[in-house]
């Protein structure tokens, strides 16, 4: 498991905690996922490599550092473009790759319906986000297609996992890094997250109405 970082932070919890509330309204839930994902996002992009940069303060010259090469992120449709809009509020240089998977809620199988990614280069880092990792199926394909493309990923951030989309994962995906806010109990048998936290997307999009 030591692949798999718990990301603990005080804010985190208290966000986390309202977006687990099946009270919280959409305005509030957009609100604090944006706070979880920045946390998770700059927890996960600690180990970013840097390089000098020199530039002039209104005062003096300076030398202070700049992130080496790219970072892409690839949110997998739709829920992750929650995380994905956070993010680049506070990194809005991202590259963004695009895959558009969405689950039979019978068979909780993973149908893919989009994909576009840029072209990838090789000091590239790779995070693919997607707020809930339930069974895995939608990071599990995710993480194969872009292995069929020689896409090196470097790591997933999940706000909510559960132990058995965190196995499978590990288990396909030995080299990829895990950040979550964190790991519930189990699944129930519509392969829902418990507790979790119900349906991300329908929550942040307002389509959990009926
Ligand atoms: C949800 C969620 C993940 C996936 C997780 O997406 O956003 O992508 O389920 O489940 P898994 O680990 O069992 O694959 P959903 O298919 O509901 O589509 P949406 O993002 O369009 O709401
Ligand atoms: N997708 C969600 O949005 N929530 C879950 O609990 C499982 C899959």
């Amino acid at each position: 498991m030591d692949k798999v970082t718990v990301v603990k932070h005080p804010l985190l919890e208290n966000s986390l905690t309202i977006l687990r509330d099946k009270n919280t309204k959409l305005e509030v839930f957009r609100e604090h996922s944006a706070v979880v994902s920045k946390i998770l996002f700059l927890e996960a992009a600690k180990n970013l490599n840097l390089k000098s940069k020199t530039i002039e303060t209104p005062l003096a010259a300076f030398t202070g550092n700049e992130i080496s090469g790219r970072v892409v992120v690839v949110p997998i449709l739709r829920a992750g473009l929650a995380m994905l809009f956070a993010i680049q509020e506070i990194f809005p240089t991202v590259a963004v790759g695009l895959i558009g998977l969405e689950r039979d809620e019978k068979t909780a199988r993973a149908r893919e319906y989009y994909r576009k990614f840029p072209k990838i280069l090789s000091d590239d880092k790779i995070f693919v986000i997607d707020p809930m990792l339930a069974t895995g199926g939608s990071i599990d394909d995710t993480l194969r297609v872009l292995k069929e493309k020689d896409i090196k990923v470097d790591c997933v951030i999940s706000i909510v996992s559960a132990p058995e989309g965190i196995t499978r994962v590990i288990k396909n995906h030995p080299e990829v890094s895990i950040f979550t806010a964190a790991i519930d109990k189990e699944l129930n048998d519509k392969k829902y997250i418990v507790p979790g936290l119900g349906d991300y997307g329908d929550r942040y999009f307002g389509t959990d109405v009926s």
